[in-house]
């Protein structure tokens, strides 16, 4: 089984992820046009907004190309409960039908309610592993490996 892991990062969470999966699928790191404000304030901001919204973030030169692939994990920062608006943009543009799909989810609390809903109305039997903070909580990736 071929894995590809896809996924976005704003504060290196995501990034922690990556790294720990690095030997187990290939990886692609999708890079929104116009990233979140630096400033905590307006991160909290712009990024509540878009998941109100529903926003699909423009990305550089992403590569929607997944047919060598036989899983796909894609991985996202939680935003106001919901998914972060550039995996919205990947769901958007890749065709998951016929894959095996997964989804491991980062945040502060380690809930993702509103985006496993999402998910799950999107994709029947799809797998989502909910992770705390990973980057300040290296255990949390144990998670990930029970699961996959
Ligand atoms: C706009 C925004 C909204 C967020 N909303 C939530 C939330 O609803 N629940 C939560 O537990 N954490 C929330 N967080 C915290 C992030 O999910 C968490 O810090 C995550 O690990 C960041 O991942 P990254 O470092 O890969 O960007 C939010 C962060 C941002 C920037």
């Amino acid at each position: 089984m071929k894995k590809i892991f896809i996924y976005y990062s704003n504060t290196g969470n995501g990034d922690t992820v990556a790294e720990y999966l690095k030997d187990k699928a290939d990886i692609r790191k999708v890079i929104p046009k116009k990233d979140l404000p630096k400033s905590f304030f307006f991160k909290i901001m712009t990024g509540g907004f878009y998941t109100i919204i529903d926003y699909k973030s423009k990305l550089v030169n992403f590569d929607s190309n997944i047919d060598e692939y036989d899983e796909v994990i894609i991985g996202s920062p939680i935003w106001n409960a919901r998914l972060s608006s550039p995996i919205n943009t990947v769901l958007d543009k890749i065709d998951l039908s016929n894959k095996k799909v997964t989804f491991i989810f980062w945040s502060g609390s380690g809930t993702s309610s509103e985006a496993t809903k999402k998910v799950q109305s999107l994709f029947k039997n799809v797998k989502i592993i909910d992770l705390q903070e990973p980057s300040k909580n290296p255990k949390e990736l144990d998670k990930i490996k029970k699961e996959l």
